[in-house]
Parts: C-alpha cells; sequence; structure tokens
C-alpha cells in the first residue's frame, strides 16, 4: 500500500504495526503459507512526504517503533533500501512505484497530501495501471481544505464504489469534513460490453483480462 503525505509517521506507524500483526496472525493459523513471490524483500508500506524534516522524523518515529521493515519513507536519491519514506512530491515518486513494485502492486491508497492534488494524482494511478482491481482508496479532508474534483470524479465514475462519510474534523466537534472511502473497480467497469474493446485493441493487452474479470464489472 502506498501512503501520500508522511508527515511524522503517525499513520504509517498505525498502519506498519497492523500489517506486521496480520502477518503474525497468518503465519500462526496457517492462512498465509507463502509469501506472493513478488513480495518477498519488498516493503509493505510506502509513505511519500515532500518535507525532508517531517521524512527524516516519520523515519526515526518508524525505526524507533521497529516497523522500518515494513513501511518505507525511502529518498529519492537513495538506492532502494527498502527501509525508509519516499522524499519528494507525490506526482513526481508516483512513477517509480513503478519501477520499483510494477504495475497493479496497490491494493491499497492512503491520500492525506494536499487535496487540491488528489485528482491529479489519482489520475496518475490509473494511467500507470498501479492499482489493482478492488484497491481501497482512502482520501481524507476532503471538504476542509477539499479535494472537490476528486469527489466528483470518485462519486460519478463507474470505475469506482464510492461512500463519503460526514466526519468531525480531529479535536474539532463544530466542524465537518468528509472522508471518501472508494474500491477501484478496474478501468473496464461501466464500460458497455458493446463498448469493450475487442481483445486484439485492447490497450493494456492481456494482463486486465486474467484477471477475475466478475470483479471488473
Ligand atoms: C495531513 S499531513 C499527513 C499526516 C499523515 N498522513 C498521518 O496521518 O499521520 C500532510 C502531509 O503531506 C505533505 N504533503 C503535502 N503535499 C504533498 C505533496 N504534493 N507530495 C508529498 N507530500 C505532500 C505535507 O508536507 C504534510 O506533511
Amino acid at each position: 500500500m502506498v501512503e501520500f503525505g508522511s508527515f511524522v509517521g503517525y499513520t504509517a506507524t498505525r498502519m506498519g504495526r497492523a500489517v506486521e500483526l496480520c502477518y503474525e496472525k497468518g503465519y500462526a493459523d496457517g492462512s498465509i503459507l507463502f509469501e506472493d513471490s513478488r513480495l518477498q524483500g519488498a516493503n509493505r508500506i510506502t509513505s511519500m512526504e515532500i518535507d525532508p524534516v517531517h521524512a527524516c522524523i516519520a523515519r526515526h518515529v518508524l525505526d524507533m517503533s521497529r516497523l522500518s521493515h515494513i513501511v518505507e519513507v525511502p529518498d529519492a536519491a537513495s538506492s532502494s533500501s527498502g527501509s525508509e519514506v519516499w522524499i519528494g512530491q507525490v506526482k513526481d515518486l508516483i512513477p517509480r512505484l513503478i519501477e520499483e513494485h510494477g504495475e497493479m502492486s496497490l491494493n491499497m491508497v492512503f491520500m492525506d497530501q494536499r487535496g487540491t492534488t488528489f485528482h491529479d494524482d489519482l489520475s496518475q494511478l490509473e494511467e500507470l495501471s498501479l492499482m489493482f482491481p478492488n484497491c481501497r482508496i482512502v482520501a481524507d479532508n476532503c471538504v476542509k481544505p477539499g479535494s472537490p474534483v476528486y469527489c466528483w470524479h470518485t462519486t460519478v465514475s463507474e470505475r469506482y464504489k464510492t461512500t463519503n462519510y460526514s466526519l468531525n474534523e480531529f479535536l474539532e466537534s463544530t466542524i465537518e469534513d468528509w472522508q471518501v472511502v472508494c474500491d477501484y473497480l478496474g478501468p473496464l467497469a461501466g464500460v458497455p460490453a458493446a463498448g469493450r474493446p475487442s481483445p486484439w485493441e485492447a490497450p493494456r493487452g492481456e494482463e486486465w483480462r486474467s484477471y477475475p474479470i466478475r470483479d471488473l464489472r
């Protein structure tokens, strides 16, 4: 999964621990028998942060929590050590996800950067086919400061099954904000069968059809 906007690593730490517990339980009860070979040696969570001071603090917090083997906050200039938080703008770092983890490598995205860029960043994830079908996308603070284009796109597009949750702002009981949670149904969702490209015309080749088609409808 990927987090856009690490700040000081609070959510990355919470999610990292949840992932660690999940693996511990899976190995103990036998529900995880072996790792997907594509994941071996890779981090489970990549977090991106534009501010290098925030990123350094996040890395330190993750190190102290003994979670740096799960959460990656890497440095754009460093080699892929797989034990840090990526520093830079989300829009510039998204292509690196393809290089390091490949297409359809995302099962969850947490959008917590500047809300006005949510739609552009989501569009880049779609264009690069980074999201696996049923990838869950959670976007915070969608009303204040707000991400109107993103809310419109995820609510109207048939590629997403979306729920908009109205919540109180953190520690502010009088301020309403939205958390938008959606599942990406795949690039063919909502395209009528008649309008779908023929196999030989499909822009993305064979790979999409080889995933469970029933999930894409
Ligand atoms: C709300 S905080 C993130 C909080 C964090 N996700 C958590 O829950 O603990 C937003 C962070 O996003 C970073 N940020 C804003 N725009 C960004 C961008 N375009 N690329 C990368 N980071 C960005 C800010 O520097 C800030 O640290």
